[in-house]
Protein backbone atom coordinates (compact mmCIF):
# COMPACT_ATOMS: atom_id res chain seq x y z
CA UNK A 1 0.00 0.00 0.00
CA UNK A 2 2.83 2.49 0.46
CA UNK A 3 4.67 1.58 -1.91
CA UNK A 4 1.41 2.39 -4.52
CA UNK A 5 1.26 5.44 -2.74
CA UNK A 6 4.88 6.38 -3.27
CA UNK A 7 4.58 5.25 -7.23
CA UNK A 8 1.63 7.42 -7.62
CA UNK A 9 2.88 10.61 -6.12
CA UNK A 10 6.32 9.55 -7.96
CA UNK A 11 4.56 9.97 -11.23
CA UNK A 12 2.54 13.12 -10.30
CA UNK A 13 5.75 15.20 -9.56
CA UNK A 14 6.68 13.49 -13.01
CA UNK A 15 3.98 14.13 -15.18
CA UNK A 16 4.30 18.11 -13.41
CA UNK A 17 7.74 18.49 -14.12
CA UNK A 18 6.88 18.06 -18.12
CA UNK A 19 4.07 20.86 -17.88
CA UNK A 20 5.45 23.98 -16.38
CA UNK A 21 2.50 25.22 -13.58
CA UNK A 22 2.47 28.67 -14.63
CA UNK A 23 1.21 28.10 -18.05
CA UNK A 24 -2.91 28.60 -17.46
CA UNK A 25 -5.17 26.99 -19.62
CA UNK A 26 -7.84 29.00 -20.58
CA UNK A 27 -10.31 26.03 -21.05
CA UNK A 28 -9.25 24.90 -17.81
CA UNK A 29 -13.33 24.20 -15.87
CA UNK A 30 -11.82 24.67 -12.94
CA UNK A 31 -10.65 27.86 -10.51
CA UNK A 32 -9.20 28.01 -7.32
CA UNK A 33 -9.73 31.66 -5.48
CA UNK A 34 -7.41 32.49 -2.10
CA UNK A 35 -10.10 35.31 -1.01
CA UNK A 36 -7.26 37.33 0.51
CA UNK A 37 -4.14 37.41 -0.94
CA UNK A 38 -2.52 38.34 2.54
CA UNK A 39 -3.05 36.27 5.80
CA UNK A 40 -0.87 38.34 8.80
CA UNK A 41 -0.34 36.31 11.71
CA UNK A 42 2.68 35.63 14.54
CA UNK A 43 5.15 33.48 15.53
CA UNK A 44 3.83 30.26 17.37
CA UNK A 45 0.32 31.12 16.51
CA UNK A 46 -2.23 29.09 13.72
CA UNK A 47 -3.10 30.26 10.99
CA UNK A 48 -5.12 29.30 7.60
CA UNK A 49 -4.29 29.88 4.14
CA UNK A 50 -7.69 30.24 1.95
CA UNK A 51 -7.86 28.47 -1.23
CA UNK A 52 -11.33 27.41 -2.97
CA UNK A 53 -12.19 25.64 -5.83
CA UNK A 54 -14.94 26.30 -8.53
CA UNK A 55 -15.81 23.92 -10.87
CA UNK A 56 -17.71 24.83 -13.96
CA UNK A 57 -19.08 21.65 -14.22
CA UNK A 58 -20.67 18.89 -12.29
CA UNK A 59 -18.35 16.69 -11.83
CA UNK A 60 -19.62 13.36 -12.08
CA UNK A 61 -17.07 11.31 -10.28
CA UNK A 62 -17.01 13.64 -6.94
CA UNK A 63 -13.23 14.41 -7.99
CA UNK A 64 -11.81 11.61 -6.45
CA UNK A 65 -8.79 12.57 -9.32
CA UNK A 66 -8.24 15.95 -8.07
CA UNK A 67 -5.01 16.46 -6.60
CA UNK A 68 -4.35 19.05 -4.53
CA UNK A 69 -0.85 20.50 -4.39
CA UNK A 70 0.43 23.11 -2.03
CA UNK A 71 3.89 24.86 -2.75
CA UNK A 72 6.25 27.79 -1.52
CA UNK A 73 8.13 30.16 -3.29
CA UNK A 74 11.34 30.47 -2.64
CA UNK A 75 12.33 34.15 -1.09
CA UNK A 76 13.83 34.99 -4.76
CA UNK A 77 10.66 32.77 -6.80
CA UNK A 78 12.83 30.99 -8.46
CA UNK A 79 12.01 27.57 -7.22
CA UNK A 80 8.83 25.85 -5.46
CA UNK A 81 9.71 24.04 -2.32
CA UNK A 82 6.88 21.24 -1.35
CA UNK A 83 4.08 21.59 1.24
CA UNK A 84 1.45 19.30 0.86
CA UNK A 85 0.22 17.25 -1.46
CA UNK A 86 -3.03 15.35 -1.72
CA UNK A 87 -5.27 13.00 -3.74
CA UNK A 88 -8.10 11.30 -2.31
CA UNK A 89 -7.27 9.78 1.06
CA UNK A 90 -3.80 10.32 0.20
CA UNK A 91 -2.03 12.89 2.05
CA UNK A 92 1.58 13.61 1.57
CA UNK A 93 3.78 16.65 3.88
CA UNK A 94 7.01 17.29 3.18
CA UNK A 95 10.09 18.50 5.39
CA UNK A 96 9.95 21.25 8.31
CA UNK A 97 6.12 20.84 7.12
CA UNK A 98 5.46 17.70 8.61
CA UNK A 99 2.87 17.31 11.05
CA UNK A 100 2.66 21.10 10.79
CA UNK A 101 -0.04 21.59 8.01
CA UNK A 102 -3.09 19.82 7.17
CA UNK A 103 -6.17 20.15 4.54
CA UNK A 104 -9.13 21.97 6.11
CA UNK A 105 -11.53 20.33 4.22
CA UNK A 106 -14.01 21.87 5.61
CA UNK A 107 -16.35 20.58 2.13
CA UNK A 108 -16.12 19.22 -1.10
CA UNK A 109 -14.31 22.59 -2.73
CA UNK A 110 -12.11 23.60 0.37
CA UNK A 111 -8.29 23.25 -0.36
CA UNK A 112 -7.28 25.80 2.66
CA UNK A 113 -4.08 24.82 4.07
CA UNK A 114 -4.23 24.51 7.92
CA UNK A 115 -0.63 25.83 10.19
CA UNK A 116 -0.07 25.03 13.29
CA UNK A 117 2.92 26.40 15.72
CA UNK A 118 3.61 29.18 13.20
CA UNK A 119 7.47 29.67 12.51
CA UNK A 120 9.81 32.72 11.62
CA UNK A 121 10.88 30.95 8.54
CA UNK A 122 7.12 30.28 7.64
CA UNK A 123 6.51 33.64 6.03
CA UNK A 124 6.19 33.91 2.34
CA UNK A 125 4.51 33.34 -0.92
CA UNK A 126 2.67 29.89 -1.24
CA UNK A 127 0.93 28.87 -4.32
CA UNK A 128 -2.26 26.56 -4.19
CA UNK A 129 -2.60 24.15 -6.94
CA UNK A 130 -5.47 22.18 -7.90
CA UNK A 131 -5.02 19.30 -11.07
CA UNK A 132 -8.60 17.51 -11.93
CA UNK A 133 -7.90 15.50 -15.14
CA UNK A 134 -6.70 17.93 -17.38
CA UNK A 135 -8.11 20.73 -15.96
CA UNK A 136 -5.32 23.10 -13.42
CA UNK A 137 -5.55 26.10 -11.73
CA UNK A 138 -3.35 27.99 -9.19
CA UNK A 139 -3.70 30.96 -6.77
CA UNK A 140 -1.03 32.42 -4.79
CA UNK A 141 -1.44 33.68 -1.04
CA UNK A 142 0.79 35.29 0.93
CA UNK A 143 2.26 34.41 4.76
CA UNK A 144 3.33 37.45 6.46
CA UNK A 145 4.29 37.44 10.03
CA UNK A 146 4.13 40.90 12.48
CA UNK A 147 6.98 41.45 14.24
CA UNK A 148 10.32 43.83 13.57
CA UNK A 149 13.20 44.10 11.62
CA UNK A 150 16.41 45.20 13.61
CA UNK A 151 19.69 45.49 11.19
CA UNK A 152 22.98 43.08 13.11
CA UNK A 153 27.09 43.10 13.29
CA UNK A 154 28.86 41.17 14.85
CA UNK A 155 31.36 41.80 17.71
CA UNK A 156 34.33 41.50 14.56
CA UNK A 157 32.70 45.03 13.71
CA UNK A 158 30.83 46.10 10.35
CA UNK A 159 30.83 44.50 7.50
CA UNK A 160 32.07 40.80 8.55
CA UNK A 161 29.08 38.98 7.18
CA UNK A 162 28.80 36.96 4.02
CA UNK A 163 25.02 35.28 3.71
CA UNK A 164 25.63 32.25 5.33
CA UNK A 165 27.20 34.00 8.39
CA UNK A 166 24.34 36.01 7.46
CA UNK A 167 21.62 33.68 8.16
CA UNK A 168 23.80 31.83 11.18
CA UNK A 169 23.98 35.21 12.68
CA UNK A 170 19.92 36.25 12.79
CA UNK A 171 19.49 32.08 13.61
CA UNK A 172 21.70 32.89 17.19
CA UNK A 173 20.15 36.30 18.04
CA UNK A 174 16.37 34.06 17.86
CA UNK A 175 15.49 36.09 14.07
CA UNK A 176 15.80 34.89 10.59
CA UNK A 177 16.82 37.19 7.55
CA UNK A 178 14.59 39.48 6.48
CA UNK A 179 12.62 39.59 3.74
CA UNK A 180 12.64 42.30 1.28
CA UNK A 181 8.64 42.85 2.10
CA UNK A 182 9.71 43.06 5.98
CA UNK A 183 12.43 45.44 5.16
CA UNK A 184 10.03 47.70 2.83
CA UNK A 185 7.63 47.33 5.78
CA UNK A 186 9.67 48.90 8.44
CA UNK A 187 11.23 51.83 5.92
CA UNK A 188 7.52 52.20 5.31
CA UNK A 189 7.50 52.65 9.63
CA UNK A 190 10.21 55.29 9.91
CA UNK A 191 13.44 52.66 9.97
CA UNK A 192 16.27 54.42 8.73
CA UNK A 193 19.86 52.54 8.83
CA UNK A 194 22.76 53.56 6.83
CA UNK A 195 24.48 50.42 6.74
CA UNK A 196 24.15 47.70 4.17
CA UNK A 197 22.84 44.31 5.14
CA UNK A 198 21.63 41.14 3.38
CA UNK A 199 18.45 39.91 2.97
CA UNK A 200 16.81 36.71 2.33
CA UNK A 201 16.76 36.77 -1.19
CA UNK A 202 20.27 37.34 -1.30
CA UNK A 203 20.42 40.87 -2.11
CA UNK A 204 22.07 43.73 -0.17
CA UNK A 205 20.02 46.96 0.39
CA UNK A 206 19.72 49.30 3.40
CA UNK A 207 16.36 51.68 4.42
CA UNK A 208 16.83 55.31 4.51
CA UNK A 209 14.06 57.85 5.26
CA UNK A 210 16.10 61.19 5.57
CA UNK A 211 18.36 61.13 2.26
CA UNK A 212 21.92 62.12 3.42
CA UNK A 213 25.65 62.60 2.31
CA UNK A 214 27.02 59.21 3.21
CA UNK A 215 23.88 57.34 2.41
CA UNK A 216 23.04 57.68 -1.28
CA UNK A 217 23.35 61.12 -1.56
CA UNK A 218 21.68 64.35 -0.31
CA UNK A 219 19.21 64.82 -3.50
CA UNK A 220 18.10 61.12 -3.35
CA UNK A 221 14.30 60.09 -2.83
CA UNK A 222 13.41 58.02 0.89
CA UNK A 223 13.62 54.87 -0.19
CA UNK A 224 15.57 50.76 0.09
CA UNK A 225 18.93 51.52 -1.21
CA UNK A 226 19.65 48.44 -3.48
CA UNK A 227 23.07 46.99 -4.43
CA UNK A 228 21.89 44.16 -6.00
CA UNK A 229 22.48 40.27 -5.65
CA UNK A 230 25.85 39.83 -4.41
CA UNK A 231 27.97 36.87 -4.19
CA UNK A 232 26.97 35.08 -1.26
CA UNK A 233 30.55 33.36 -0.18
CA UNK A 234 32.76 36.33 -0.72
CA UNK A 235 30.65 39.42 -0.57
CA UNK A 236 30.32 40.70 3.24
CA UNK A 237 28.05 42.77 5.03
CA UNK A 238 25.70 43.61 7.78
CA UNK A 239 22.60 41.60 7.83
CA UNK A 240 18.53 42.88 8.50
CA UNK A 241 17.12 39.88 10.75
CA UNK A 242 13.58 39.40 11.51
CA UNK A 243 11.93 38.32 14.84
CA UNK A 244 8.45 37.77 15.50
CA UNK A 245 6.40 37.27 19.10
CA UNK A 246 7.89 35.15 21.28
CA UNK A 247 6.52 32.92 24.36
CA UNK A 248 8.48 33.73 27.44
CA UNK A 249 9.58 36.80 30.17
CA UNK A 250 11.75 39.04 29.31
CA UNK A 251 13.23 40.99 32.43
CA UNK A 252 16.37 42.82 33.79
CA UNK A 253 18.18 42.40 36.46
CA UNK A 254 20.45 44.79 38.02
CA UNK A 255 23.22 43.57 39.80
CA UNK A 256 23.94 40.98 42.56
CA UNK A 257 22.70 40.92 46.12
CA UNK A 258 25.41 43.42 46.68
CA UNK A 259 24.77 45.65 44.45
CA UNK A 260 27.62 44.65 42.09
CA UNK A 261 27.26 44.72 37.97
CA UNK A 262 28.00 41.94 36.16
CA UNK A 263 30.75 40.35 33.93
CA UNK A 264 29.39 38.94 30.99
CA UNK A 265 30.13 35.50 32.84
CA UNK A 266 28.30 36.82 35.88
CA UNK A 267 25.44 38.02 33.38
CA UNK A 268 24.98 34.26 31.91
CA UNK A 269 25.24 33.02 35.69
CA UNK A 270 22.57 35.34 37.29
CA UNK A 271 20.13 34.84 34.81
CA UNK A 272 21.03 31.08 35.02
CA UNK A 273 20.14 31.11 38.51
CA UNK A 274 17.32 32.11 38.26
CA UNK A 275 15.76 29.19 35.48
CA UNK A 276 16.16 31.97 32.70
CA UNK A 277 18.74 32.23 29.71
CA UNK A 278 20.56 35.15 28.76
CA UNK A 279 18.71 37.24 26.16
CA UNK A 280 19.19 37.63 22.45
CA UNK A 281 19.25 40.46 20.73
CA UNK A 282 16.42 39.35 18.95
CA UNK A 283 14.39 38.82 22.33
CA UNK A 284 15.23 42.15 23.10
CA UNK A 285 13.88 43.95 19.95
CA UNK A 286 10.89 41.86 20.45
CA UNK A 287 9.93 42.70 23.87
CA UNK A 288 10.55 46.51 22.68
CA UNK A 289 8.88 46.58 19.70
CA UNK A 290 6.07 44.16 20.50
CA UNK A 291 5.46 44.45 24.46
CA UNK A 292 6.89 48.21 24.50
CA UNK A 293 9.21 47.12 26.79
CA UNK A 294 11.47 50.18 28.59
CA UNK A 295 14.57 49.86 30.51
CA UNK A 296 16.93 53.10 30.75
CA UNK A 297 19.96 50.40 31.86
CA UNK A 298 22.79 48.95 29.45
CA UNK A 299 22.63 44.96 29.66
CA UNK A 300 24.31 42.17 28.46
CA UNK A 301 23.01 39.99 25.76
CA UNK A 302 24.02 36.39 24.62
CA UNK A 303 26.25 37.82 21.48
CA UNK A 304 28.32 39.80 24.30
CA UNK A 305 26.64 43.26 23.22
CA UNK A 306 25.48 45.79 25.81
CA UNK A 307 22.23 47.14 24.82
CA UNK A 308 19.19 49.02 26.20
CA UNK A 309 15.21 49.46 25.02
CA UNK A 310 13.71 52.74 25.49
CA UNK A 311 10.05 52.80 24.30
CA UNK A 312 9.06 56.21 25.97
CA UNK A 313 11.87 58.49 24.68
CA UNK A 314 13.52 60.81 27.30
CA UNK A 315 16.36 62.57 28.66
CA UNK A 316 19.68 60.60 29.01
CA UNK A 317 18.10 57.43 28.13
CA UNK A 318 17.56 57.96 24.27
CA UNK A 319 15.97 61.58 23.96
CA UNK A 320 14.71 61.85 20.18
CA UNK A 321 13.45 58.69 19.48
CA UNK A 322 12.01 55.13 20.34
CA UNK A 323 15.00 52.45 20.00
CA UNK A 324 17.31 50.18 21.15
CA UNK A 325 20.00 51.85 22.44
CA UNK A 326 23.67 50.02 21.31
CA UNK A 327 25.99 50.58 24.00
CA UNK A 328 28.64 48.33 22.19
CA UNK A 329 30.51 45.01 22.20
CA UNK A 330 32.64 45.87 25.56
CA UNK A 331 35.66 43.69 27.59
CA UNK A 332 33.56 40.82 29.12
CA UNK A 333 35.42 41.17 31.82
CA UNK A 334 34.16 44.83 32.84
CA UNK A 335 32.08 44.89 35.64
CA UNK A 336 30.12 47.25 34.49
CA UNK A 337 26.35 46.56 33.70
CA UNK A 338 22.99 44.47 34.03
CA UNK A 339 22.19 41.35 32.81
CA UNK A 340 18.89 40.58 30.04
CA UNK A 341 17.57 37.68 30.90
CA UNK A 342 14.57 35.35 29.26
CA UNK A 343 12.78 32.88 30.37
CA UNK A 344 10.99 30.62 27.77
CA UNK A 345 7.50 29.00 28.93
CA UNK A 346 7.02 25.65 28.02
C1 LIG B 1 1.90 38.91 19.28
O1 LIG B 1 2.23 39.95 20.19
C2 LIG B 1 1.37 41.07 20.13
C3 LIG B 1 1.89 42.07 21.11
O2 LIG B 1 2.00 41.53 22.38
C4 LIG B 1 -0.06 40.64 20.48
O3 LIG B 1 -0.92 41.76 20.33
C5 LIG B 1 -0.48 39.53 19.54
O4 LIG B 1 -1.75 39.06 19.95
C6 LIG B 1 0.51 38.40 19.59
N1 LIG B 1 0.11 37.40 18.63
C7 LIG B 1 0.14 36.12 18.91
C8 LIG B 1 -0.37 35.22 17.86
O5 LIG B 1 0.54 35.66 19.98
C1 LIG C 1 -3.02 25.35 17.41
O1 LIG C 1 -3.66 24.16 17.05
C2 LIG C 1 -3.34 23.06 17.89
C3 LIG C 1 -4.01 21.85 17.33
O2 LIG C 1 -3.68 21.67 15.99
C4 LIG C 1 -3.80 23.34 19.30
O3 LIG C 1 -3.42 22.27 20.14
C5 LIG C 1 -3.14 24.63 19.78
O4 LIG C 1 -3.66 24.98 21.04
C6 LIG C 1 -3.41 25.77 18.81
N1 LIG C 1 -2.61 26.92 19.22
C7 LIG C 1 -3.10 28.15 19.27
C8 LIG C 1 -2.16 29.22 19.67
O5 LIG C 1 -4.28 28.38 19.00
C1 LIG D 1 25.17 67.31 1.48
O1 LIG D 1 24.76 68.27 2.43
C2 LIG D 1 25.76 68.63 3.37
C3 LIG D 1 25.14 69.55 4.41
O2 LIG D 1 24.06 70.26 3.87
C4 LIG D 1 26.92 69.31 2.62
O3 LIG D 1 27.93 69.67 3.53
C5 LIG D 1 27.47 68.33 1.61
O4 LIG D 1 28.47 68.94 0.82
C6 LIG D 1 26.36 67.82 0.68
N1 LIG D 1 26.90 66.76 -0.15
C7 LIG D 1 26.61 66.65 -1.42
C8 LIG D 1 27.26 65.50 -2.15
O5 LIG D 1 25.89 67.41 -2.01
C1 LIG E 1 28.15 39.64 48.89
O1 LIG E 1 28.99 40.10 49.91
C2 LIG E 1 29.28 39.14 50.91
C3 LIG E 1 30.07 39.82 52.04
O2 LIG E 1 31.06 40.67 51.50
C4 LIG E 1 30.04 37.98 50.27
O3 LIG E 1 30.35 37.02 51.22
C5 LIG E 1 29.19 37.38 49.16
O4 LIG E 1 29.93 36.38 48.48
C6 LIG E 1 28.78 38.45 48.17
N1 LIG E 1 27.85 37.86 47.24
C7 LIG E 1 27.99 37.96 45.91
C8 LIG E 1 26.94 37.31 45.10
O5 LIG E 1 28.92 38.57 45.40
Amino acid sequence: MITLISIALLSLSLVESLDPVFISDDTSRITVTTEQAKIITARGANATLPCRLDRDIEDAFGGTNMRIKWTKLSPDYSKEIDVLVSMGFHKKTYGDFQGRVYLQEADENDASLVFSEIRLEDFGKYKCEVIDGMDDATDVVSLELEGVVFPYSPRLGRYNLNFHDAKKACKDQDATVASFDQLYDAWKGGFDWCNAGWLNDGSVQYPITTPRGPCGGNNTAPGLRNYGLRDKDRSLYDVFCFTSNFTGRFYYINSNINGTKFTYDEAIQACHEEGAEIAKVGQMFAAWKLLGYDQCDAGWLADGSVRYPISNPRRRCSPTEAAVRFVGFPDKKHRLFGAYCFQPFY
